[in-house]
């Protein structure tokens, strides 16, 4: 925690710098590409009329752009965008990894789609603990061995053939290009490759194309000839060209190298699964979004559920009384996560109770504004932890209404840490998202017990949450943020700003955000997100008020009622939106 509250804060002091030079591009970029005006204030990023793309990094979100612009839907887009991450967004962006997708069509047909790691079949409940009972510092995190089952392209190829209009070649295509002619890393991913340095060449000494002698400075190409061959297998043989073949060989040679446990039949066996949405209404508007494996869904439903009998629109954003209720919301939610969440293939998800209007009016009724409730006196209710800032999340809206919300990961940033050799891309760390030991904390102070216990095949707990909106059966946002345990309350926050405070899409993402998860029992609070008053009333309740850096890096789309999408680009990353 400790570590990570260092990183924030360093993350802190380079947003300011960040925020003026991505304004300055966004302002430059969108009149540039065709801003059609309506502008509403000054973070509005401009607003478009035939698609969107909102996504970590600026040459991801322009590759599906020009799949849009080509006649590719919003699922074409999705994949070209999802590969070409892998490329350019290196830490969080992946192959090796997992994710969920929500869809919705302009028609209103929603589904989701589950392409989440998994354990190995040889993985086992104690695998990370010593003889003592006790988990061993960093084997879930770093290695060969904190690598599940790798989902992303599984998912990619089932949503292509289900939703899909282009060829699959041609969604390739642009990721091809990138990893073999090499583009131009930013400040940020120099600073990063080159705070790396260490780690990388511990785990990979057979080389990496993200090591070299000298040191990397921002505008530096970063060619990857490996990546390239792998996703030109890809491109010409679809699933088993990762799954099956010469990739297969180098994963399981990978694996023999550290002691990893993932095998041929693992790769060959895995699926992505096409999963019924959580659905649910807020204030009349019906939220679609992701169901578990992730706890994200139900715990957003169940926070937007919670708070929907208040006035928060006429108490205003980030007042006492809206942080109160809120967190207060969190606390239980959270509590709830803890104890009734996992892979639903493994444990019986109480789905329907947790999301019960009834369940959730007894949950708030032992809450009083008169002082803080304490996160010991509240459990999981009878009948449902801290990650870190390095998945990534995209929106995309193609011409007509079509609406896909991705969120994928390799867990923590740069994932285990060791690149596939001759495969040219990073294995993730995910199998540190399952409870390790019961109410030992993961990488971010997540707490879990049987429901989210590590089993062969098993699929690990995870907080990804995107989410679709529409009013009135019509497309109204797009939205979603990594963020480890933070990302379902960045989500919450970000909805309940445009619903409740009518904030525009851009605004409500700028929109500085707090965060309870019921352990450790403290508001964690971004600079600026309370003024003094507020945080003194809440303080003489007894409010544990911790400041921490930034809190999600949210991309959304917002669909305006004149007809026009805005976009809303996290200004604490890289991120970018396009439209068209
Ligand atoms: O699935 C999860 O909830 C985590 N593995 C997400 C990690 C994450 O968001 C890290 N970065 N921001």
């Amino acid at each position: 925690m400790q570590q990570q509250s260092k990183k924030y804060t360093k993350m802190q002091k380079t947003i300011k710098f960040r925020f003026k030079a991505i304004g300055a591009l966004f302002i430059a970029g969108s009149c540039l590409i065709g801003c059609v005006g309506h502008q509403l204030g000054k973070n509005n990023s401009g607003e478009y009329k035939n698609g969107m793309v909102v996504s970590a990094n600026a040459l991801a979100s322009e590759v599906g752009i020009d799949i849009l612009k080509k006649g590719g839907n919003a699922v074409d887009a999705a994949v070209a965008v999802q590969f070409a991450l892998a490329v350019v967004h290196p830490n969080a962006g992946n192959i090796g990894g997992g994710g969920f997708m929500v869809y919705r069509s302009a028609k209103g047909e929603i589904n989701s789609l589950d392409f989440r790691e998994k354990a190995a079949g040889n993985a086992n409940r104690d695998m990370y603990l010593d003889q003592a009972g006790n988990p061993i510092v960093d084997k879930s995190l770093y290695g060969q061995l904190a690598a599940g089952v790798p989902g992303s392209v599984a998912g990619m190829v089932e949503a292509h053939q289900k939703y899909g209009k282009l060829k699959w070649e041609e969604l390739l295509a642009p990721a091809i290009r990138l990893a073999a002619d090499g583009f131009k890393i930013t400040a940020r991913q120099a600073r990063e490759f080159n705070g790396m340095k260490a780690r990388f060449t511990k785990l990979n000494p057979l080389g990496t194309a993200m090591l070299k002698e000298a040191k990397w400075a921002e505008g530096d190409a970063l060619v990857q000839k490996d990546l390239a061959h792998t996703l030109s297998l890809i491109q010409e043989k679809g699933r088993s060209g990762f799954y099956e073949g010469e990739v297969a060989d180098s994963i399981v040679s990978e694996m023999k190298r550290g002691n990893g446990i993932i095998s041929k039949e693992d790769l060959k066996n895995y699926k992505a699964v096409w999963r019924k949405p959580v659905t649910g209404m807020y204030r009349g508007y019906e939220i679609t979004t992701m169901p578990p494996p992730s706890s994200g869904g139900i715990a957003l439903i169940q926070l937007l559920k919670s708070v929907e009998p208040f006035p928060l629109g006429k108490w205003g954003y980030n007042t006492d009384s809206t942080v109160q209720l809120m967190v207060e919301a969190e606390r239980r939610v959270y509590a709830d996560r803890a104890s009734h969440l996992g892979d639903p293939d493994f444990y019986p998800v109480p789905q329907a109770g947790l999301i019960e209007n009834a369940y959730l009016k007894k949950r708030m009724s032992n809450f009083t504004w008169a002082k803080a409730s304490t996160s010991a006196e509240i459990s999981a209710g009878e009948i449902a932890p801290l990650e870190h800032e390095e998945t990534t999340h995209f929106s995309i809206v193609d011409r007509d209404g079509n609406a896909v919300a991705i969120t994928t990961t390799l867990n923590g940033s740069y994932g285990a840490g060791v690149v596939v050799h001759g495969a040219g891309f990073l294995l993730n760390n995910e199998m540190d998202d399952f409870s390790v030991k019961p109410g030992a904390p993961n990488m971010y102070g997540l707490v879990g017990g049987e429901a989210n216990a590590i089993a062969p095949n098993k699929r690990m707990l995870s907080c990804m949450t995107p989410t679709i909106i529409a009013k009135d059966g019509k497309l109204f946002m797009v939205v979603g943020t990594p963020g480890g345990s933070t990302i379902i309350t960045s989500v919450f926050q970000t909805i309940v700003n445009v619903i409740d405070f009518n904030q525009s899409m851009q605004a409500a993402v700028n929109a500085k955000k707090f965060h309870h998860q019921w352990l450790p029992d403290q508001i964690d609070v971004e600079d600026k997100a309370l003024d003094s008053l507020t945080k003194v009333k809440l303080a003489a309740k007894g409010y544990k008020i911790v400041p921490r850096g930034a809190i999600g890096r949210v991309d959304a789309i917002l669909k305006t009622k004149w007809g026009y999408y805005q976009g809303g680009a996290d200004p604490r990353g890289d991120d970018t939106a396009i439209g068209w």
